[in-house]
């Protein structure tokens, strides 16, 4: 990891600490930094477009920045009762400290926001550090998408997670629009 680019726990901490002035929802002038990032982060990663159309489809898209660095984003579409989490990302040198936990309490707390019951995601089988995480986090595995993914060679399948909550009272967020 470059100097340049590492950011302190401190900092990721501050950004978790102010969390309502540090994520906003996604906008045409984030798809730039979004775009880049994910190719960063992943060997087949969404193009600009995807993220732009996922906006433009009125997706619950999120990014946190602090200072202007996107620090990390998330898609997630709303699909009858459940929340279906498409991406969720954090800057590989902000990883570790604690946001993407504060970004997935922020999906939930959007998913009851919405009156969804569960939300739902597709994880690479040899993405080890996140499927534990979302195991961690209360996401059980309830089944295969075969061949959902490219890979390196032919298709990787999806492990299908789903965490259902067991009340859709409190812990509301805000509802459509930037805090
Ligand atoms: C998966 C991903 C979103 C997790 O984000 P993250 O910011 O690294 O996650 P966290 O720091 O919240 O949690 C990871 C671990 O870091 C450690 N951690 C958490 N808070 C910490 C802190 N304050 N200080 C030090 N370590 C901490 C813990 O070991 C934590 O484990 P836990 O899950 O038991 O809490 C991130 O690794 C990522 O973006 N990966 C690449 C993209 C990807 O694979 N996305 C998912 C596709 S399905």
């Amino acid at each position: 990891m470059s100097a340049r680019y590492a950011i302190a726990p401190a900092d990721v901490s501050a950004v978790i600490a102010q969390w309502e002035s540090r994520c906003r929802p996604m906008a045409e002038g984030d798809l730039r930094d979004v775009g880049r990032l994910e190719s960063e982060i992943y060997s087949f990663p969404w193009s600009k477009g995807n993220f732009a159309d996922s906006v433009d489809a009125g997706y619950d898209a999120w990014v946190v920045r602090d200072d202007g660095r996107l620090l990390a984003y998330c898609v997630m579409m709303l699909v009858l009762d459940e929340v279906h989490l498409l991406n969720i990302s954090v800057a590989p040198a902000a990883q570790g400290h604690g946001l993407g936990r504060a970004l997935l309490d922020w999906v939930e707390r959007r998913a009851r926001a919405l009156s969804a019951l569960s939300v739902l995601l597709e994880v690479r089988p040899s993405n080890l550090v996140a499927l534990g995480f979302y195991e961690r986090h209360g996401y059980r595995r309830i089944g295969i998408r075969r061949g959902y993914y490219p890979a390196a060679r032919g298709r990787e399948d999806a492990i299908v997670m789903r965490k259902t909550f067991d009340g859709i009272a409190g812990g509301a967020a805000p509802v459509g629009g930037a805090p």
